[in-house]
């Protein structure tokens, strides 16, 4: 029993890895999104609609199937990296932006909730692959 809670521990934790969404900065935004399909937030830690957006995001990031289809999701903060967001054409925060292979391709505007974040992710990393 005991080996079987350790099993399923184990297996939630690399789910939650697989899903993980990581933090990028000014340094290795592009060398990170230059290969694969990218959800990224941009964001500043002090906007009311980050704030509420950010335990969506950190559901979404969990979502199952995600990591399918060299599928990724990042965040960056528009107020430490500036220059990488006035270069991504974010002009609010939170913006989310969608990028394959290092291209801006659109932004998302779909509904905020995880749900609909997944689905808009893993289907559009189904297109681009
Ligand atoms: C980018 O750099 C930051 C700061 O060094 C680091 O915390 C982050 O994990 C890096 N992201 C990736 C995807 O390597």
């Amino acid at each position: 029993m005991q080996l079987f809670a350790i099993i399923v521990a184990g297996l939630l934790y690399a789910i939650s890895i697989f899903g993980e969404d990581v933090t990028l900065t000014d340094e290795n935004f592009s060398a990170q999104v230059a290969s694969g399909t990218w959800m990224i937030k941009f964001f500043s830690p002090y906007c009311g609609y980050c704030k509420r957006l950010a335990p969506i995001w950190e559901q979404f990031s969990n979502e199952q199937g995600l990591s399918a289809n060299n599928l990724h999701i990042g965040e960056l903060d528009c107020t430490q990296y500036g220059s990488i967001c006035d270069q991504n054409k974010v002009n609010g925060y939170p913006t989310i932006n969608l990028f394959h292979n290092g291209q801006y391709i659109e932004e998302y505007t779909g509904e905020q909730n995880a749900q609909a974040m997944a689905e808009y992710a893993k289907s559009n990393a189904q297109k681009y692959i």
